[in-house]
């Protein structure tokens, strides 16, 4: 414990007073909540945002003349233009809303997969992707003829960037890769893998769920061609979500999905389509919940971000260590570069029994495979217990979540 560094000057006092949710109690226990990678909480700032628009300026968007629609369609599009300057884009037209990392994933498939992949072609993911980025891409190779080409892991969980560089050739039609892997915490080294893959003209999508709630992403630095990413991991509503395109490729691929919103001239003929971005938003859009994305990006801008991703990677590192102290835990994902997520497992213990038991104090954290088979199958495990950290947390939560383990192991020792 000694060789544990003192905490940032990072205010986690005065972030926390701003999510409701974390002041309360469950079972008798004051809630730690340690599930921040399947969800994050939301802070007050994002709630009163969400109550204004649905109080005061509810309204469908681009369609009414009235005074309420533009209201909505103005904040809907101020919060493209947030998300915009939030990752750097070129332009907030390369910004398009969808429900999540989901949506965006199978955007890009069907659309991308549809004009550009074809038989004998291969498409990249790792080994460490989230089933969202492996089904939408399975169902493409299924569908055209073509094969999907698997990087795979160290021991540790990273990814073997030799074996990257010997699956790219002439057939590769694209890469998708996770930025940071939601079951190790893996940081990737996104920037060279896709420096790489345009050596061979292939354009990349990042899986950005897990990165950008937790440090600042730059697509333009990345030079990534397709950047995805959830609004609920970033303390927005469930819901928003935002698929970041270079506009040369959004452009040249087809809609996702039509009918209202997207159309430039319908006739039972033939159709045209608006541009980017309504091209890809066929259809009444989250309004609501992307408001809430863009007062998440507020949020996240009145905060001193590199401050607070360095405050987390202290608490990982103090959990780490304490975790690793414990006779019979077994932490999956030791990578070198990785971000707040702590998955391990205890002897003769089941993950759920450890969640339940953990509850019971209060303390939320995840078990199962995270929507990660493959990974958990790469390890010999049908599932971990998972804990994951967000700028809220604190020291005395870790403590707890190491007493509870502790008292885990008492009940089944
Ligand atoms: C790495 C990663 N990709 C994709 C997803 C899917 O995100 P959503 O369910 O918000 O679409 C998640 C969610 O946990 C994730 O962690």
């Amino acid at each position: 414990m000694t060789a544990v560094k003192e905490m940032s000057n990072f205010d986690v006092n005065k972030v926390r007073a701003d999510f409701p949710v974390l002041t309360q109690t469950v079972n008798g226990k004051p809630l730690v909540y340690l599930d921040n990678a399947a969800s994050s909480q939301v802070s007050n700032l994002v709630i009163e945002r969400g109550s204004k628009y649905l109080a005061e300026e509810h309204s469908n968007i681009h369609r009414g003349v009235h005074y309420l629609s533009q209201h909505a369609t103005s904040a809907y599009e101020a919060a493209r233009e947030k998300v915009k300057r939030f990752i750097n884009a070129r332009e907030a037209k390369e910004c398009i809303f969808v429900r999540g990392t989901t949506e965006g994933v199978n955007l890009v498939a069907y659309s991308y997969g549809r004009k550009f992949v074809g038989e004998g072609d291969e498409i990249i993911i790792s080994e460490m992707e989230h089933h969202a980025n492996i089904i939408p891409w399975q169902v493409l190779a299924e569908e055209k003829g073509a094969k999907i080409r698997v990087i795979p892991m160290n021991e540790r969980g990273e990814l073997i960037i030799e074996e990257y560089e010997n699956l790219l050739n002439e057939r590769t039609r694209i890469v998708a890769l996770a930025h940071v892997s939601n079951s190790l915490g893996t940081i990737n080294p996104v920037k060279e893998m896709i420096a790489t893959a345009h050596k061979f003209g292939v354009p990349v999508l990042v899986d950005g769920a897990q990165a950008i709630p937790h440090f600042p992403v730059d697509v333009q630095d990345l030079d990534a061609d397709f950047y995805t990413f959830s609004g609920h991991k970033m303390f927005a509503p469930t819901g928003s979500g935002v698929l970041y395109g270079k506009r040369e490729w959004l452009d040249k691929i087809p809609p996702y999905q039509t009918g209202g919103g997207m159309i430039r001239t319908v006739t039972f003929e033939k159709t045209t389509y608006a541009p980017i971005p309504e091209k890809f938003e066929a259809g009444t859009p989250a309004i609501a919940a992307n408001i809430g994305l863009g007062a998440a990006v507020d949020y996240l801008n009145s905060i001193d971000f590199e401050a607070a991703a360095a405050y987390e990677h202290e608490l990982l590192e103090y959990a780490t260590e304490l975790l690793s102290g414990i006779e019979g835990v077994k932490i999956i994902g030791t990578a070198k570069e990785k971000a707040s997520v702590l998955s391990f497992t205890i002897e003769n213990v089941h993950p759920h029994d450890i969640g339940t038991i953990l509850d019971q104090s209060g303390i939320a954290i995840r078990a199962g495979h995270h929507c990660a088979q493959p990974l958990h199958e790469r390890f010999g495990l049908p599932a971990t217990s998972r804990a994951s950290f967000y700028l809220y947390n604190t020291k005395e939560e870790v403590d707890m979540l190491i007493n509870g383990i502790y008292k885990v192991k008492e009940l089944f020792g």
